[in-house]
Formats: C-alpha cells, structure tokens, sequence
C-alpha cells in the first residue's frame, strides 16, 4: 500500500497540492497518495482523527484551518509556533507532529526562482494577519535592511513588529498604517493581505516603489491580481504572483515528509501554462 498523505481545507476542491505531490513523488519515485480532503468547517478535529486512523502518515493544511492544526499539535517547529499557524502535519507514532513552510516557500521563490537576493533590502509586508504572521521570522532571518508591516488596522501591524523584535537582529522593524508608506520606498513589496478576495485595491501612497523594485502578491490567479495590476501602474519593475510559493511550500513539505527535496522548476511552469490555459 502506497503512503497516504491530504491537504486539508474548505473549500478544497480546486487545490492544485494533489498535482504538485504527485508530480514530485513521479519524480522522486516515491510511493505514495495524495488527495484533497474536505473537512467541515468545525469538524478539522474529527477530520484529523479519522485521516490517522485510516493509517494517514502526514497533511498539508490550507484555508481556514491552519489555527486549528497549530492548536492540534503535540510538537511544533520553531517557525511554527512562531508562526502561530500550521500549514504541513506528520503524524509520528500517534503524535501530530507540525510544520509550517510558507514562509520557507516565499523565500525560496524570490531568492532562487526570481533570483533576488533578501539580505540588505528594504522589504515591505502588507498586511497584518495570519498570512503575514507566517513568513515575518523567515524574511527576518535572510537580513533585510528594513522590514515594515503596513496594515489597514495600524494597531496589528504594530503587534506583530513587536512580537517579532527579538528577532530583528539588523533589520529595522516597524508597524503602522498605509499612510505612513508615504515618502518611503522598498526594494521588494510583498502583499499578504486578503484584499484582492473582495476585490478592494490597497490605499498605498505612490512613489513606495524604488527603482528595480519587485512587487510580489502571495495570491495567484488565472490573470494579474489587483494588487501587482497596481504595482504595475506604480512603476514597479517586476511583478510576480504566489504560484512560486504555492509549489515551494509543498517542495518543502515534501522534503520534510520523504527526505527528499524535489526539482520545482518544471512542476511550477505546468502550473502556469495550466493556469494560462484557463484565462
Ligand atoms: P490571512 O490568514 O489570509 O492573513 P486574515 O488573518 O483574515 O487572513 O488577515 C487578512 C489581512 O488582509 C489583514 O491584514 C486585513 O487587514 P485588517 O487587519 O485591517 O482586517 C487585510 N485586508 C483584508 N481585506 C482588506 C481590504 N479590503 N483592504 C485592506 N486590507 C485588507
């Protein structure tokens, strides 16, 4: 019998996790299944049980339940339990042992994917929620100049610049609002924020955008997301969607789980001619 392995979520059905694994495991000849599990919205508990009883030996967690998988572990990795979030579980003789690699992922995209280096820039975090929270401690640790966390309620931005100080060593970190963006400008603009799922567009100052600057959404879609459509007209010079990070976090749970760390570059331009194929 093959390994059994599940992304978690609700709603599920479109999740790109069972072609990403098992293009890896095609790649890397490992045996194993991996299938989009839909649990209900107050049934991730239940849902985590019954996956372990049918002999399940981990699972990707995505939308809206990485909280609850946080609050479900018996173990935690520092960047999890920094993160306050679980996105990939490793059920380990009867404990749940948990991970969380999208901060890991997003890194990896820029530096190696998109070829820009971290350290030294300043970089600027959008938004204040659990996206954000999850990839602050990993950008922290490549040694930006700068990181800001600009956020729509200045208050959260704030709490987490201070949550996340001991870790700031060189960089300058700070929170606050929109309006404080004005007369700044970064090297690389990340948007973790949910503002494109309404289709709201973000009240950033003009002029945030320095010269080169990458502007980087961790939403992806069939065509340009609000957010890099804005960063576009703002003079940004290159532009890139969370598709990048999508196939990096799973690269990276995947290595965790199988001990092997897969090739991502092809994975990742199925996905986009796929996702093209689709606008
Ligand atoms: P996630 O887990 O995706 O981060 P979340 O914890 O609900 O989801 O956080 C959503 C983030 O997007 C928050 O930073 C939120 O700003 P507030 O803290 O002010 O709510 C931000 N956000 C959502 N819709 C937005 C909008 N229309 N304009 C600006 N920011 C928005």
């Amino acid at each position: 019998m093959s390994d059994l392995y599940c992304v978690f979520g609700n709603p599920i059905a479109h999740s790109k996790s069972p072609a990403i694994h098992a293009a890896f495991a095609q790649q890397t000849g490992e045996d194993l299944r991996y299938e989009a599990r839909l649990a209900a919205v107050d049934g991730f508990f239940a849902a985590i049980s019954d996956f372990v009883a049918e002999g399940g030996c981990g699972a990707n967690v995505t939308v809206p339940f990485k909280e609850d998988a946080y609050r479900r572990c018996d173990r935690l990795s520092d960047r999890a339990a920094r993160a306050g979030a679980v996105n990939t579980l490793q059920f380990i003789n009867g404990s749940v042992h948990g991970d969380n690699t999208d901060g890991a992922g997003l890194v990896r995209d820029i530096r190696v994917n998109l070829g820009r280096r971290l350290a030294g820039q300043r970089i600027l975090l959008l938004g204040a929620g659990g996206a954000s929270r999850g990839v602050i401690a990993p950008l922290l640790a490549e040694n930006p100049a700068a990181l800001v966390i600009a956020n729509r309620s200045p208050d959260k931005a704030q709490q987490l610049a201070a949550a996340f100080a001991d870790l700031a060593a060189g960089a300058v970190l700070t929170g606050g609002a929109f309006a404080e963006l004005r007369d700044q400008q970064f090297d690389i603009v990340i948007n973790a924020t949910s503002a494109s799922l309404s289709g709201d567009s973000l009240p950033l100052p003009a002029g945030i955008f320095a010269p080169g600057c990458l502007a980087y959404d961790m939403m992806y879609g069939k065509g340009e997301t609000p957010f890099l459509a804005l960063a576009r007209t703002q003079g940004a010079a290159h532009c890139a969607d969370g598709l990048g990070m999508l196939v990096e976090q799973a690269a990276e749970a995947f290595s965790l789980w199988r001990g092997k760390r897969p090739e991502t570059a092809g994975v990742l331009a199925s996905l986009r001619t796929a996702l093209s194929a689709q606008g």
